[in-house]
């Protein structure tokens, strides 16, 4: 028996473990993948679940080195959507049975956004009749802030980790307090401490990270007990800092097949959670999204931005669906989902097994 069908065999991974799972290649890769698509099949079903995005501002004070809209970044083009707009889109998810929306921004923490959001939050939930399931995307809030979106009926966050080896952190991140590693962390510990669906997750194949940081990335993920992830390939952004250390990166392929297999090992290691299927997979490889269904992603984010504001919310290159529109999108997945031998768990929330298993036992 390959040393790769030894370890899937294993109850759990240790480092080294997830280090050969990330080093494989040819029928051992595939392996992983088979083993992985089986997981998924028999803990969370082929079913794919809709999150309508909704990128409603790009204006973010912050100033992360890899990220193309970035605060420094002069050459972008701000929008911030009315409320009315993003109602709309709201409805639009609500209409064509999506069940859940992630309202996505640049981050702010002022006094006049973190009501706004509160104020967005109430108004979707009353003209979707309560109905639909809210998840935000805005960084990092205060305790407070964050206690105040989940009482006005959010229940799921997304705040990825970005990479769990601080000194990493350190290089793709400003030196200062508003990007602060322990911060993000402790956030993390908030929105779990308040009931929130917790997600995280990290860019792989950023410059000057390993394969034992990606490693630790998994072992941390397993151990903070998250409840849904996203990991999508580090795409490199000639508008940012990090650009220049674009000689460093591995070629996008191989950062694509890497962020697969991190997907195919999380699934392994973390059997029910939600696992999304990230836009940055397809901006390497037009069938991307696909392929990460295929072995074990179960979650996909439809773009419900309107058409014309998505040219200015590129975190990164050769982002798709930037010209298309939110019908175009329904139709496009639908299609596409259908050739991966899953069905679209229309109208159902789709929360985190894992998060309900674990509310059931407590
Ligand atoms: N490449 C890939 N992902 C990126 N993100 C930001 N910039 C990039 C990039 N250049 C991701 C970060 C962030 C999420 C909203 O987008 O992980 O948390
Ligand atoms: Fe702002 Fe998020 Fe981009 Fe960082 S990653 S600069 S917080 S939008
Ligand atoms: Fe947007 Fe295909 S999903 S164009």
């Amino acid at each position: 028996m390959s040393k790769i069908a030894e370890i899937l065999k294993k109850e759990t991974f240790t480092q080294s473990d997830i280090i050969s799972l990330l080093e494989s290649e040819g029928d051992d890769k595939q392996l992983l993948f088979k083993e992985s698509a089986k997981i998924k099949k028999e803990q969370v079903e082929n079913i794919v679940y809709y999150r309508g995005l909704i990128e409603f501002s790009n204006i973010c004070d912050k100033n992360c080195e890899y990220c193309g809209i970035r605060a420094d970044n002069s050459n972008v083009q701000r929008y911030n959507l009315t409320n009315e707009e993003i109602i709309k889109a709201a409805d639009f998810a609500y209409k064509n049975c999506y069940a859940s929306i992630v309202l996505q921004a640049g981050e702010l923490a002022n006094k006049v956004f973190i009501n706004r959001v509160t104020t967005l939050i109430e108004k979707i939930k009353k003209s979707t009749n309560n109905e639909i399931g809210i998840t935000l995307s805005l960084g990092e809030q205060t305790e407070e802030t964050y206690q105040r979106w989940f009482n006005s009926g959010a229940h799921r966050y997304l705040l990825r980790i970005e990479t769990t080896n601080s000194n990493l952190y350190k290089e793709i991140h400003p030196n200062n307090i508003r990007h602060n590693f322990e911060t993000r962390l402790q956030c993390l510990e908030l929105l779990k401490k308040i009931g929130y669906q917790v997600g995280s997750g990290v860019m792989v194949g950023l410059p000057f990270q390993t394969y034992s940081d990606l490693a630790n990335d998994l072992l941390f993920m397993k151990i903070f007990d998250i409840d849904m992830c996203g990991m999508g390939p580090y795409i490199e952004h000639s508008e940012t800092p990090l650009y220049q250390f674009r000689h460093l990166l591995e070629p996008k392929e191989k950062r694509f097949e890497l962020t697969l297999k991190m997907i195919a090992i999380l699934r392994i290691m973390m059997k029910d959670i939600n696992i999304a299927a990230s836009t940055a997979l397809q901006a390497i490889d037009p069938m991307g999204r696909e392929k990460a269904i295929k072995i074990g992603a179960n979650i996909i984010m439809p773009n419900i931005t309107p058409g014309k504001y998505r040219n200015n919310y590129k975190l990164y290159e050769n982002k798709p669906c930037t010209n298309e529109d939110a019908e175009e999108c329904n139709s496009c997945l639908e299609m596409r989902i259908s050739l991966t031998d899953n069905e679209i768990g229309d109208g159902k929330w789709g929360d985190s097994l894992h998060f309900i298993k674990k509310n059931l036992q407590t």
